[in-house]
């Protein structure tokens, strides 16, 4: 745990520390613009899901960029950097205040929320490559495979997929805004420069 905090004997100083980098930062606004699209795009349904269609792939794009980003990207972008064991996730919960304010990189708790919005995306795009709305579109995939193969996957995107990845949006603002209202930790601004700043 004490490598993602910064030791530092001065603490009045600020320092401005690299969080996230380009690429990550690329990631991450594009994939909220086009979640927002594949929202817009599947509920009205129709011709728009032909446009669904391709925000669904440009985030398949974005979801194997992070798997390579996660795995051999910079530091704080790596899985093994923020998907950690129940030790350092109530270590985490324990902090006070001002060591959280040090903390850089995905918290333990933030690190399993992204994680699971992560796979949840992921079987979101799955079971639409094989989702048929049995009136204008069909996956590109849905012919592959048995009718009730598709019927499920079709369930799955609209009655559990969409609510959860909702949800998820609703919870990841929610503890953003946490953050950056209650705890003044400034999250958002380092996820458009790429840069914190932190005392000491
Ligand atoms: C559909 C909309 C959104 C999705 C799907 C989404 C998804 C994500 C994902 C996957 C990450 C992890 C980045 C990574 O390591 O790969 C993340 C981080 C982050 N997102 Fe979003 N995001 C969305 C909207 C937003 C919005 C509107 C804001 C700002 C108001 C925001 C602020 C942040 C911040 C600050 C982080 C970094 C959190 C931290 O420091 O641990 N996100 N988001
Ligand atoms: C992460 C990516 C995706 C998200 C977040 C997403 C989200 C959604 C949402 C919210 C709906 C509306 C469900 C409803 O009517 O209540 C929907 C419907 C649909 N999506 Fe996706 N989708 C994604 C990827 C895909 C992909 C890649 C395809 C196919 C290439 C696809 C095909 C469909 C189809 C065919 C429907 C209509 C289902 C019906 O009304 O019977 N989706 N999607």
């Amino acid at each position: 745990m004490a490598n993602d905090r910064t030791h530092n004997a001065a603490p009045a100083s600020l320092k401005k520390v690299a969080v996230w980098d380009l690429p990550l930062r690329i990631f991450h606004w594009t994939l909220a613009l086009a979640v927002l699209g594949l929202i817009v795009t599947g509920t009205q349904g129709g011709e728009l899901l032909l446009r669904h269609a391709q925000f669904g792939y440009l985030v398949l794009g974005l979801l194997a960029f992070r798997v390579i980003w996660g795995l051999g990207g910079p530091r704080h972008a790596r899985f093994s950097q923020f998907v950690r064991g129940p030790r350092a996730l109530f270590g985490y919960l324990r902090l006070q205040r001002e060591e959280k304010l040090r903390w850089i990189g995905h918290s333990p708790p933030g690190g399993y929320a992204i994680l699971a919005m992560l796979l949840l995306l992921l079987a979101q795009a799955g079971t639409g490559l094989i989702a048929d709305d049995e009136i204008a579109f069909s996956g590109p995939l849905a012919a592959a495979v048995p009718a009730s193969w598709s019927a499920t996957a079709t369930w799955y995107h609209k009655t559990i997929g969409k609510p959860a990845i909702l949800g998820m949006i609703g919870l990841h603002l929610s503890a953003v805004f946490y953050y950056v209202i209650v705890l003044r930790i400034p999250l958002i601004s380092a996820m458009l420069t790429g840069e914190r700043e932190i005392r000491g």
